[in-house]
């Protein structure tokens, strides 16, 4: 269960419903010497709730601190399905209203460019979002359902947020987001049973198909199956662009990057050569993973950074 104080200083929008519609900002760092005012701007702009922060690899150098953050590093298979890039801050976005997204997503990319310069702009949505039992489900644009097997009720907190007595830790998160474009004429022509073996799951109703083949999705994914277990808090949501290419903006937040190494790790066919099922219809364009710092007395927390 979490205290008080845990329940206001992680950034609100990580544990919230999906919004009907969001946009994803990717920056690089260019100029370091503009860096600690663009930041003091950031604690202005960003209420963790109508808008997500990661501070991604040249910030986290800065850190005086040790911290639970490390650059994605791919290895083996991965340099080929999910090369390294370079990103220093990624911002999420989140309103069901899309003009307002459109001015504050060009307001923060004004305010920043003495130091960042933005390199991918996605907008994203929901794809037939309900609740059930009070949760809200969205789909992949495969069709599936996502988010089935996510932590419940309390669990969450515990999988997502970081519960430590260090100010500058507690309620932190550990954010692994991934760019997928999805090959639609894949899905167009292939049988439902190759669509459903690729994951593992029903598309009509959901349901964990029984004999499903090693390289099934949520074969290879399946949280209680690594050693510690590898539970993750998953916020993904459907990519579109003006060409009605997409995907999914993959993304999940953990106190460490364990889940989502071990899970990507087999879903790279790392330990046995078998390649995930999702690879049949998607592949990744950038990865990138972020510190999500706290909130302190109504500020982001950046004071494990030296500037
Ligand atoms: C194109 C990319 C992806 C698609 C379309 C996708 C879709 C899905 C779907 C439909 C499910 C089943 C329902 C559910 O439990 O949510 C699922 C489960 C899951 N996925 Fe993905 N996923 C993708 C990428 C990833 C990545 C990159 C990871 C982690 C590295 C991941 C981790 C998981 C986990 C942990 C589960 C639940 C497994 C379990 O414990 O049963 N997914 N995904």
């Amino acid at each position: 269960m979490l205290d008080a104080l845990q329940m206001i200083r992680y950034q609100k929008g990580i544990m919230a419903d999906l919004p009907a519609s969001a946009i994803y900002l990717f920056f690089q760092l260019e100029d370091k010497t503009h860096l600690k005012e663009s930041l003091q701007v950031l604690q202005k702009l960003i209420d963790g709730e109508s808008a997500v922060l990661g501070l991604g690899e040249q910030i986290m150098q800065k850190s005086s601190q040790k911290m639970p953050y490390h650059p994605y590093m791919p290895k083996g298979n991965q340099k080929k399905l999910a090369p390294a890039w370079r990103c220093d801050l990624v911002l999420w976005l989140r309103n069901s209203d899309q003009g307002t997204l459109m001015h504050q997503a060009r307001q923060i990319i004004k305010a920043l460019k003495d130091a960042f310069s933005c390199i991918d702009i996605t907008r994203a949505c929901t794809y037939e979002a309900s609740y059930k039992e009070d949760l809200m489900v969205s789909h992949d644009l495969s069709g599936f359902e996502d988010g089935t097997e996510n932590p419940k009720q309390d669990d969450r907190y515990n999988v997502a947020i970081i519960d430590d007595k260090k100010k500058y830790l507690h309620g932190g998160s550990c954010w692994a987001v991934q760019k997928w474009v999805h090959d639609f004429d894949w899905l167009d022509k292939a049988s439902l049973q190759a669509k459903e073996a690729a994951i593992g799951r029903s598309l009509s109703d959901n349901r964990e198909l029984e004999n499903a083949p090693d390289s099934a999705h949520v074969k290879r994914t399946e949280q209680e199956s690594f050693d510690p277990e590898a539970f993750m808090w998953r916020r993904s949501m459907p990519w579109i662009d003006d060409k009605l290419q997409g995907g999914l903006m993959f993304s999940c937040f953990a106190r460490s990057f364990y889940p989502f190494e071990v899970q990507f790790n087999r879903m790279t066919g790392e330990d046995d050569g078998v390649v995930d099922g999702v690879f049949k219809f998607s592949k990744i364009k950038h990865t990138t993973f972020l510190w999500c710092p706290p909130f302190f007395k109504g500020k982001l927390d950046l004071s494990f950074l030296s500037l």
